[in-house]
């Protein structure tokens, strides 16, 4: 059973809808540790050695945030710019992350359409991403094509709900090596085609689950 780390970073949870429920979905899924950025260094003092730490001891990483000017929320660059050292995270002594996997799961204001050339956005969520991508790489780890969530403000609590259980489904599925990896990289995002890319089985138990707990954590908040 892999183990999960779920860097999180939001800083207004408390006004936070789309992140809230994705939150809520997975926090109980065993093999996944929970890691709030906004929450542990609201001066924005990352603590390197304990985040470094924190890695280490995972081999999945989720970079969970809300899509802020084409990228993350301030603190989670920060976290990225003095966790990932020279030397530890990159360049040839830097080995630390070689072998694990980075997925980004993101939640959008824009809607799929407005990302594409022509569109509102006119770079795909893709493109836009290759950062990510490009990290990831140079860290020596395998990048995963993204969970997005597009059009947070139009989504109605039942589209939410449903969105959430996916999250659920894929991280379940990637804490025991149920992905088809392969398959799922040929589509845009990790969850535009999630009934190709997850065993079927998984399907209704889990629905089953989420929605339970969803139930009992509603009133989860953050401290
Ligand atoms: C400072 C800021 C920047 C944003 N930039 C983008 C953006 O570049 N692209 C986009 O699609 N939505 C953008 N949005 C909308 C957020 O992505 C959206 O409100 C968020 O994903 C909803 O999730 P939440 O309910 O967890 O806050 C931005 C919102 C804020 C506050």
């Amino acid at each position: 059973m892999a183990k999960i780390l779920i860097q999180f970073a939001h800083p207004a949870l408390e006004r936070s809808r789309a992140n809230r429920a994705l939150v809520e979905a997975v926090l109980d899924v065993e093999g996944v540790t929970f890691n709030d950025l906004y929450e542990a260094y609201p001066d924005f003092d990352v603590d390197v050695a304990r985040e470094q730490a924190l890695l280490l001891e995972h081999d999945i990483v989720v970079l969970q945030h809300p899509f802020y000017w084409y990228s993350t929320p301030a603190l989670m660059k920060q976290w990225e710019d003095l966790v990932l050292e020279h030397g530890w995270a990159y360049g040839s002594r830097g080995t630390a992350l070689h072998g694990k996997k980075l997925l980004s799961v993101i939640t959008a204001g824009g809607g799929e359409g407005a990302y594409k050339p022509g569109g509102y956005n006119r770079f795909t969520m893709a493109q836009l991403l290759t950062p990510f991508e490009q990290t990831a790489h140079l860290c020596g780890m395998e990048y995963l094509p993204p969970f997005v969530v597009h059009g947070t403000h139009a989504l109605s609590p039942e589209e939410l709900d449903n969105h959430a259980k996916d999250y659920r489904r894929v991280i379940e599925a990637l804490r025991d090596d149920l992905l088809d990896l392969d398959k799922a990289k040929q589509f845009p995002r990790l969850n535009s085609n999630l009934a190709e890319v997850l065993p079927s089985a998984i399907g209704g138990n889990l629905c089953t689950a989420a929605t339970y707990f969803s139930r009992l954590s509603s009133t989860w908040q953050r401290q």
